[in-house]
């Protein structure tokens, strides 16, 4: 028996049966389920539209069923979906009271209330996991607070920045990260319970008794949309794609750096796989799948867009699709989260190198521009002068730490003795004292800032 079936002749054909269910994905919800329940039967007591008696006793079962669930004694038959199996269960349990679980309720705004409750928690569940992440960038960054290495632009030499400060661009992002997260969480936290299939009850339920009652701050206030739209779950989807490209992006960096011709750091054997052929290797695999992960993220969500973007409203089944791949999300979001987090203390980096490489590629050539700005050439000037010297070097292949007072005098009267020391890479980095910028002390004080902001 199906719970719609009774104005068909015809039983359900064997195939369309399995090709409609999707027990097998909303499964997972069975908790939200049962929760949503349980408060829809209070609300339906309180509003005297059934009796408390009765209503202590669907609970009771309900909570039976639960743990039924959990302990996995639960049998699914060929349910259509969770909400079916749980009413179903729920009546061979009690008999006809089950049937009036279903009071001025529809499966349209009780997948979308499941949806919003599951995601509720997973938002703060992802959120605090990237609070743990941040803080452990932070333990790493102080951990090399001084180390000098290149920065990059072009993935070309730029300027020397610290270790630290590049690690601390990603605490940044992450931070933001965390805020689309939460803000998603405002748009989530609204009930559709009591949209009923998408028009409303003529029953005198009490939609703000059922929302208070699960922790909601709002109440849906149209029925027609609290069962049509999935804009929370792309919302939350999209603020996913985006930490997963920036996890991506460290990733992509470390795995960079990882290699012999970087050679900036290493990572630690019980966070490394080998080769079953080549015996020599030992590869980081763990970025490596961060960065394919994302490239799943991605896909769901591209998923669900296309997915939403020509239904007419209200409900279609066509949403039931949207499930499997916003649940992989999650997933992938967090335990790109969690391995993260035990990963980045696992390098180990090799700091002469990285000072080493710091120094070549000419990277503070703008240190002495900025030299002859403060003497007063104007910037333009200035630029031309360090080119020219940068082209005499190169044609005597020398570096500019090579470099003598009177041959930079030739090029500018105005290089002094203390020029040369601007050439330096720990001088250089030093000097970067605008708001922001990699001086250690600019550093220092966002690590101090961090720390408390995070505590
Ligand atoms: N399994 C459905 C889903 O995930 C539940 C809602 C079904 N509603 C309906 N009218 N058939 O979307």
């Amino acid at each position: 028996m199906k719970l719609w079936d009774s104005r068909f002749k015809k039983k359900l054909n064997k195939e369309v049966e399995e090709f409609t269910s999707s027990l097998s994905v909303d499964k997972k919800l069975a908790d939200y389920d049962i929760l949503g329940s349980v408060a829809h039967i209070k609300m339906l007591a309180k509003c005297k539209i059934i009796k408390e008696k009765e209503a202590r006793k669907i609970i009771k079962n309900l909570k039976e069923i639960k743990k039924e669930i959990e302990e996995e004694k639960f049998i699914f038959k060929n349910d259509e979906d969770i909400h079916t199996a749980i009413e179903r269960c729920l009546t061979e349990k009690i008999g006809v009271l089950g049937e009036k679980l279903h009071t001025a309720r529809s499966r349209n705004d009780q997948i979308a209330l499941d949806e919003r409750l599951y995601l509720k928690e997973k938002i703060k569940k992802i959120s605090s996991q990237i609070t743990e992440f941040q803080t452990t960038i932070l333990r790493v960054a102080r951990r090399y607070q001084n180390v000098v290495m290149p920065g990059y632009t072009h993935l070309q030499h730029s300027q020397p920045i610290l270790f630290s400060h590049w690690l601390l661009a990603y605490l940044e992002m992450l931070e933001r990260d965390k805020q689309r997260f939460n803000d998603g969480y405002l748009r989530v936290d609204v009930s559709p319970l009591g949209a009923a299939s998408g028009a409303g009850t003529s029953l005198p339920i009490d939609r703000k008794f059922t929302a208070k009652v699960l922790g909601f701050t709002k109440v849906a206030e149209n029925s027609i949309d609290a069962v049509s739209d999935r804009d929370f779950l792309l919302e939350v989807g999209s603020a996913s794609a985006i930490l997963m490209m920036h996890l991506s992006r460290l990733s992509e960096e470390i795995i960079l750096w990882n290699s012999t011709e970087f050679g900036f750091l290493e990572i630690d054997e019980s966070f490394a796989t080998g080769s079953s052929l080549m015996p020599n290797k030992k590869n980081p695999d763990i970025p490596e799948l961060i960065r394919g992960k994302t490239a799943r993220v991605y896909g769901e969500l591209l998923g669900l867009f296309s997915l939403m973007k020509n239904l007419p409203l209200s409900y279609n089944r066509d949403m039931q699709e949207d499930k499997e791949g916003f649940f992989e999300i999650m997933e992938i979001v967090s335990s790109c989260l969690s391995i993260s987090t035990k990963f980045l203390p696992k390098i180990r980096l090799d700091k002469e190198r990285m000072k080493k490489m710091a120094e070549r590629g000419e990277t503070t050539a703008t240190d002495l521009v900025e030299y002859l700005v403060i003497k007063g050439i104007p910037f333009r000037k200035a630029h031309r002068i360090v080119g020219k010297i940068l082209k005499h070097l190169r044609d005597s292949g020398r570096g500019l730490k090579e470099l003598t007072l009177p041959e930079l005098r030739r090029f500018s009267d105005k290089f002094e003795k203390d020029a040369l020391k601007r050439i330096k890479v720990e001088a250089s980095v030093k000097d970067k004292t605008s708001f922001g910028g990699t001086s250690p002390k600019q550093v220092a004080k966002r690590i101090k800032d961090w720390e408390k902001r995070l505590k």
